[in-house]
C-alpha cells in the first residue's frame, strides 16, 4: 500500500521524505490554511520534495473555473495531482482531465455508489473519508472494503482507492485489510505507525545489556 503524508507541513514532508517513508503528498484547502502557506508556492516547494503525486485541490466549484484553476496548478509540477470535489461539476472535470492525460484525486466520498461514478470518470484516486464516517457513528472501514469489493466486480474500472480521513493507526490497519491502494496520513499517524511500547523496552533492555559489556563497535 502507498503511503501519502496529508499535509502541507514543509518540515513534516521533508522529514518523511528523507525517511523514505512517504510515496506522495495530498493537500486540501483546510491543510493549506493551518500550513499558513500560498498554495501555489507550497505546492511547488512539495513537488520538488518528492517524486510521487502531489494532490493540489482547485478551490472553484463551477466546471468552467475548475478547469482554469486545474491548468494552473498542472503546471507546476509533472508530479501534480489534480484534487477535485465528488460533485457533478466535479466529475465532469475529472472526465475533461482524464482525456488531457492528467492524474486526478476525487475527494471527499462518503459511499459506494459516489465511488462507482468516480471510477467511471476516469479518476486516478477516489478518496473515501473514514475518519468521518467514524465521526457520525458509521462505519468507514466498511466503506472502504465494499468499494474494494465492488471495483473487484468491475475490472474495468482502474481507479485507485486512495483511503483518506485516518486518524489512527487502527485505522491504516483497516485500510490495509480492506485493500486500499493508497493511504492519506498525518505525519503524526505515520510517526504512530513506528512506535509499539514493546519495541521501546526491549531496545531499553538491549541497551542496558550492551552498558554491562563496556564495548565499544567502532
Ligand atoms: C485527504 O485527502 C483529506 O483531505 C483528509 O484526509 C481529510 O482528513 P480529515 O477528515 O481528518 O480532515
Amino acid at each position: 500500500m502507498k503511503i501519502f503524508a496529508d499535509t502541507a507541513d514543509i518540515a513534516a514532508i521533508r522529514s518523511l521524505a528523507e525517511a523514505g517513508l512517504i510515496d506522495g503528498v495530498t493537500t486540501n484547502p483546510s491543510l493549506i490554511a493551518k500550513a499558513g502557506a500560498h498554495i501555489l508556492a507550497a505546492v511547488a516547494e512539495i513537488a520538488a520534495i518528492v517524486d510521487g503525486p502531489v494532490s493540489a485541490e482547485v478551490a472553484a466549484t463551477d466546471y468552467d473555473t475548475m478547469m482554469r484553476e486545474a491548468a494552473v496548478l498542472g503546471k507546476i509540477a509533472p508530479n501534480i495531482c489534480i484534487k477535485l470535489p465528488l460533485t457533478m461539476d466535479g466529475l465532469r472535470a475529472c472526465r475533461t482531465l482524464r482525456e488531457e492525460g492528467r492524474e486526478t484525486n476525487v475527494t471527499l466520498c462518503f459511499s459506494v455508489n459516489q465511488a462507482m461514478l468516480v471510477a467511471k470518470a476516469g479518476a486516478t484516486y477516489v478518496s473515501p473519508f473514514v475518519g468521518r464516517l467514524d465521526d457520525i457513528n458509521l462505519d468507514g472501514a466498511q466503506l472502504l472494503r465494499d468499494i474494494r469489493t465492488v471495483f473487484d466486480n468491475y475490472p474495468e474500472l482502474d481507479t485507485q482507492i486512495l483511503a483518506a480521513s485516518l486518524r489512527s493507526a487502527n485505522h491504516v490497519t483497516e485500510a490495509m485489510l480492506a485493500g486500499a491502494n493508497a493511504a492519506t496520513l498525518p505525519p503524526g499517524v505515520i510517526e504512530a505507525l513506528v512506535a509499539h511500547p514493546l519495541t521501546d523496552k526491549g531496545l531499553q533492555g538491549f541497551m542496558a545489556d550492551w552498558a554491562s559489556t563496556g564495548q565499544s563497535i567502532l
